[in-house]
């Protein structure tokens, strides 16, 4: 099975050449690797160019988006619906980022609304869930309290996903992204051995709740071009978020041939 490498561009680059340039870039090491299913996630205002530029130029990459709205139509100044990026020809939307929890309000009820409408309309979502604080993790016994969380966490999130039969294809299109948020922008990662324990706490919970079957779980938190070689390791880790380290032509390119 493929691994994801989900580049999160988030606010950057400034431009839309130097958008084009960092793709570019990417999608020479991309190319040289089958082992990783490669997504590149920059700002809304860059996808339209980049999508159109990948039908003659960009072969082995693909690009998401960072965020959508729940519904398809309606009056919602600035926003951009699940169906628009359809059309578009995006495959992936990344779906409550800890940093449109915390510098938007996001809330579990609306990441929820977001994700069943992003199914509904066929994208894949990669989810993002994780515990805030690392005490969760060390003053308490073992991982017990950031499972508790990320298993609350999780049920907000998911709430009413249809179990119907037809529903199950769309649900298998949902990706979690287990992040911790202590661990995001920061000078250390988390341990693989945790990142692989909540991972595998995860697809546990999502099998037998959610009927989902098979379902990817990807790490993210300060992953770059060195420390990704002790995770890769792990078949439970289907893959990487990657924030500050998608911005940086070294690390993409360690990133990518670790894989
Ligand atoms: P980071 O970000 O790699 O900079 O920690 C990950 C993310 O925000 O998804």
């Amino acid at each position: 099975m493929k691994k994801i490498i989900a580049f999160n561009l988030k606010m950057a680059p400034q431009s839309l050449s130097q958008a084009q340039t960092l793709a570019d870039l990417t999608q020479t090491y991309a190319n040289k690797n089958n082992n990783a299913e490669i997504i590149i996630f920059p700002p809304f205002i860059y996808l339209n160019e980049l999508i159109n530029l990948k039908t003659y130029k960009l072969k082995n990459l693909k690009f998401g988006a960072q965020n959508c709205f729940w519904k398809n139509s309606g009056h919602y100044t600035g926003e951009i619906s699940p169906k628009m990026l359809k059309n578009l020809g995006i495959e992936y939307v990344i779906i409550g980022h800890s940093e449109r929890r915390q510098y938007l309000n996001e809330t579990d009820e609306i990441i929820n609304k977001k994700v069943l409408a992003a199914l509904k309309t066929g994208l894949k979502v990669i989810l993002c869930i994780g515990e805030l604080k690392r005490e969760l993790r060390i003053k308490n016994k073992g991982l017990r309290k950031a499972k508790n969380y990320v298993k609350k966490q999780l049920k907000k999130d998911l709430k009413n996903l249809s179990l119907n039969p037809q529903s199950l294809i769309l649900n298998s299109r949902l990706i979690i992204a287990y992040e911790p948020i202590w661990a995001i922008g920061a000078d250390h990662s988390d341990t693989p051995e945790d990142a692989v324990e909540m991972i595998k706490f995860i697809k546990q919970i999502l099998n037998p709740r959610f009927s989902i079957l098979n379902s990817k779980v990807l790490y993210g938190g300060s992953i770059d071009g060195k420390n990704i070689k002790n995770f890769v390791k792990y078949k439970e880790i289907d893959g990487f978020l990657i924030g500050h380290a998608s911005l940086n032509l070294k690390e993409i390119k360690n990133i990518i041939k670790s894989i």
